[in-house]
This record gives C-alpha cells, structure tokens and sequence, in this order.
C-alpha cells in the first residue's frame, strides 16, 4: 500500500492522507503543543486477527498528558478507541502496524493557548525493530541532560519533548554510534531517546525507577511484570551509574517501537561479547509472544480489532 491509498482519522472523519492538513499558525505546527501515544498492533496469522497492545494504559496516559498539558479533556476513552478501531478498518490492514494516536492544539492560538482541541490517528505499516543483519544497538551516553520533571516533565508525553531525543540522537548518529543513552539532572542514567533502559547484573534485571527523569513507559512495566511472574528473574527499580554500563552483563533498551533491543555497547565499551544476552533474548521472545497474542494468559493485554 503506498501512502496514497492510506486512510487517517482527522476531527471526527476517516480521510485519505493527502486530504489532511493542519493549520501552519496552528500552536501544535508552531510549538509542538500535542500530545500522542505511539501503539503497537501486531497481526497473529493462525488467529487471522490484529490485536492492539494495551489500549487501556495507552489511554490512561494520554488523558494523563492531557490534564497535565492542561488540555480540554475531550474524549472518552471509549471514543479514543472507538476511533482507532475505525481508522485501522478502513486501511483493512492485516500485518504488524504502528499507530500514532495526537492530540493537538488546533487553531489561531499560541504557545498557551488550551483549545481548540483536536486530533488525529494515523496508523502505518511498521515491522519488527531489528532486521537480521542488526543484532543489537551501539550507544554513546549523550553530551545532552535528560529532560527534568523541574522543567520540562518526560512523563508527559508532549511533542515538544522529542527535541531533547532528537539533539542527543543527531549528535550520537553524528558520532558514528546508533543511538544515545541519556543522564538524568541526577547525574544518574535515565534512558534512550524514545525507549527505557534495562541492564542485568549477576542475573538480576535493573531498571531505573519512575522518578528518574523517564517516561512512564508501557513497555517497562510489561517486561518488569513477565520477567517476575513468567521468567522467575528479581527485578530491581533502581538508579543506575554510568560506569554500571560499562560493567553490566547484558543491556537492552525497550518501548512500543523499540520493542525489546539489546545494547552490545555504551561509549565503545562492550556488554559481554557484544553480542545479545541470554535473559534479553528470552525477555525478547515473551515479550514479542505476549503482544502477538500467542499466550493465552495475558490476552487480557490484547484488544483485537476485527
Ligand atoms: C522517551 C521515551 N521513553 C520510553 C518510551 C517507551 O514507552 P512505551 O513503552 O510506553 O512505548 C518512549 C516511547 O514512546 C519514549 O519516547
């Protein structure tokens, strides 16, 4: 399907692609005044159906953003859905997609204006994070501080936000690596550019805790539950050191897009043998099991769409 015979859902209507458009002078076009959520839905085969990986949580903290972003709080969560399931239809998609769900300031205003509110969701085709050729991910720790609940909160998840991951990953694509890790104002490490951090020390899974200056990100808390309940691995919600990076037995970055990634390497220092870590992998394969709806136990996380 090329972009043109692509469907959006725009201010209540399912349109092609070409047909929607946003005001330039609008706050949103002007001064990243959005809000969104990215959401995965993968497509099961044998079941000829795509489920949509935990909407709920997906909703929870888009109305989340919104209030703290001070928004109209517009639609339902039964309309946030509702919508979604629409727009997928219409694109009659059967295979892996990514859905970007916005909420925007619309219209004339400025940087503090709170309506009007609108939104769009746009659904593409995207498939697993890593090719084959691509075993794991090559990090630097950015030059770039993490964005601070004192000033700009990575908890909400405002397009805004995106220009601290784009500097630190422009400058880490710039330096040769393929992604950057970033501290918090802590001087304690935080997480990617759009993904959280897990590293594993003598078998045990480590992640920094909430309060370190990330987002509160869906997939953590999902590996965190399958690593404790399904793996039988401790998991400690913790700051990590810089130098523990350097030391640690494993690393992998993880998000809806990110999906679970391991990291070979943090400023030209391998993790092991630079090559992916047994509990990675194995937190890889749950966790890529779980969202395309092949264990039973954890449907419950799962809204299918046709
Ligand atoms: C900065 C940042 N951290 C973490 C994540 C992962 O969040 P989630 O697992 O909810 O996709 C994202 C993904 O959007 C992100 O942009």
């Amino acid at each position: 399907m090329t972009n043109k015979n692509r469907f959006l859902w725009l201010g209540g209507k399912v349109m092609h692609i070409e047909d929607a458009t946003v005001n330039v002078l609008s706050p949103t076009a002007q001064f990243g005044a959005n809000v969104f959520e990215g959401i995965r839905c993968y497509w099961n085969e044998e079941m000829q159906q795509l489920y949509a990986f935990r909407l709920p949580e997906h909703y929870r903290r888009l109305k989340n953003s919104m209030k703290m972003f001070r928004m109209e709080d517009k639609y339902s969560i039964e309309e946030l859905e509702s919508a979604l399931i629409e727009v997928i239809k219409a694109n009659e998609y059967k295979e892996d997609i990514a859905v970007r769900q916005t909420v925007f300031i619309d219209g004339f205003g400025s940087w503090n204006s709170t309506g009007p509110v609108n939104m769009f969701i746009a659904p593409i085709p995207k498939s697993r994070m890593l090719n084959s050729s691509k075993t794991g991910l090559k990090c630097c720790i950015s030059s770039w501080e993490r964005i601070s609940d004192k000033n700009i909160s990575p908890k909400v998840k405002v397009g805004a936000n995106y220009i601290n991951s784009r500097m630190a990953q422009m400058e880490a694509i710039e330096n040769g690596y393929d992604s950057a890790l970033l501290m918090n104002n802590q001087g304690k490490v935080a997480e990617g550019p759009g993904s959280c951090l897990f590293i594993i020390r003598d078998g045990v899974l480590i992640t920094p805790p909430i309060t370190a200056s990330i987002l509160e990100s869906i997939t953590r808390f999902t590996i965190i539950e399958l690593a404790r309940n399904d793996l039988n691995i401790k998991v400690v919600e913790r700051d990590i050191d810089r130098t523990e990076l350097y030391m640690c037995d494993e690393a992998f970055l993880c998000g809806s897009a990110m999906e679970v990634t391991p990291v070979l390497s943090v400023d030209k220092i391998s993790i092991g043998n630079e090559l992916p870590g047994s509990i990675t992998e194995a937190i890889k394969e749950i966790y890529l099991k779980v969202v395309s709806g092949e264990i039973e136990a954890y449907s419950k996380w799962l809204t299918p769409i046709y």
